[in-house]
């Protein structure tokens, strides 16, 4: 049964075991907030597209440990799509999202409507230079989208922390870069991937794979696990790792691949070598579902920890 984000609210405010306020106007965010703040507590914001899973709770988690009122918002933004079926087939499930958010200790729900968030809106945020590479090469419009979405939310919302995945590495990088130019009071935390037990990185997205798509999908993360094993053997030559890289991607049998890429942690600009604080990042589909996946590398000298 599909139910509108009002008809859920009235429904779920009854509930005192969820303990969870659910609300889709600004202004009643804004008073929330405003209560919670008169307590004196910090605020921490999860911002999500919903259809949540383990890897949306660890931020919530984290953003617990450090603040003591969570907000949590679910929007799928339509202004961050580039393509329309992508926008329209994005899983959506808002029962089953406010039964796990609630569960995992949010306090505040924000699920606004398109008009709510756009009324009228003729304003955009972007971000140069760190969007050029990677997804920002292969979605265009994705991160004005992101950028104008989020700087929105921060606006509403007005958290102390805001917690983002690694997962989407040129979006966080990226968002810590527009609050620092745009000086939103904001502190940006940066939370590991989660991945299933078999090592695939969690995804909403994920769902749209089909078994055979879902086994071959793993080649993304053997390609890092891969990638580990040369650099601990002292392989540095991004040509080489990215050459074999894409071997065990292809053998995954993707659909196409958008891009096998060693950008510098700093800015995301292309690199030669691995040296310093870098990042493999990967994108490839199978069927029509794009996957990325990515580890974060430190070496120094003949020692190196990679993330991911
Ligand atoms: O990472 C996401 O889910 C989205 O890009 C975000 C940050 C919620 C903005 O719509």
């Amino acid at each position: 049964m599909t139910r509108s984000a009002e008809h859920v609210v009235s429904e779920y405010n009854d509930k005192d075991e969820v303990g969870m306020k659910i609300v889709s106007r600004i202004d009643d965010v804004r008073s929330a907030v405003m209560q919670a703040r008169g307590e004196g507590k910090k605020i921490g914001f999860i911002p999500t597209m919903g259809y949540l899973h383990d890897g949306h709770l660890s931020l919530v988690e984290i953003s617990r440990g450090i603040t003591q009122f969570q907000v949590m918002s679910i929007f799928v933004n339509r202004l961050q799509f580039n393509d329309s079926s992508d926008f329209t087939n994005y899983p959506k499930d808002l029962e089953r999202d406010i039964a796990m958010a609630g569960k995992c200790g949010v306090d505040l729900l924000f699920t606004p409507d398109d008009r709510e968030m756009y009324k009228n809106a003729l304003t955009t945020v972007d971000v140069s230079r760190l969007t050029d590479n990677l997804c920002g090469a292969h979605r265009p419009g994705h991160f004005k989208g992101v950028f104008t979405v989020v700087s929105k939310l921060f606006n509403i919302v007005q958290p102390d922390l805001a917690v983002f995945g690694q997962k989407d590495i040129q979006q966080a990088a990226s968002i810590e870069k527009m609050v620092f130019d745009l000086n939103f009071p904001v502190r940006i935390i940066l939370a590991p991937i989660i991945r299933e037990k078999d090592g695939l990185a969690m995804s909403s997205r994920n769902k749209h794979l089909d078994q055979q798509q879902r086994a071959d999908a793993l080649a993304l993360s053997s390609g890092l696990k891969h990638a580990e094993q040369l650099i601990l053997g002292g392989e540095r030559d991004v040509k080489k790792i990215t050459h074999e890289i894409e071997s065990i991607i292809k053998k995954g049998n993707p659909d196409s691949i958008d891009y096998i890429s060693v950008v510098s942690y700093e800015d995301l600009s292309y690199i030669d070598r691995i040296d310093g604080k870098s990042v493999i990042a990967l994108a490839a589909f199978w069927g029509t579902t794009r996957l990325i996946d990515n580890m974060i590398i430190e070496v120094a000298g003949d020692s190196y920890k990679c993330i991911y």
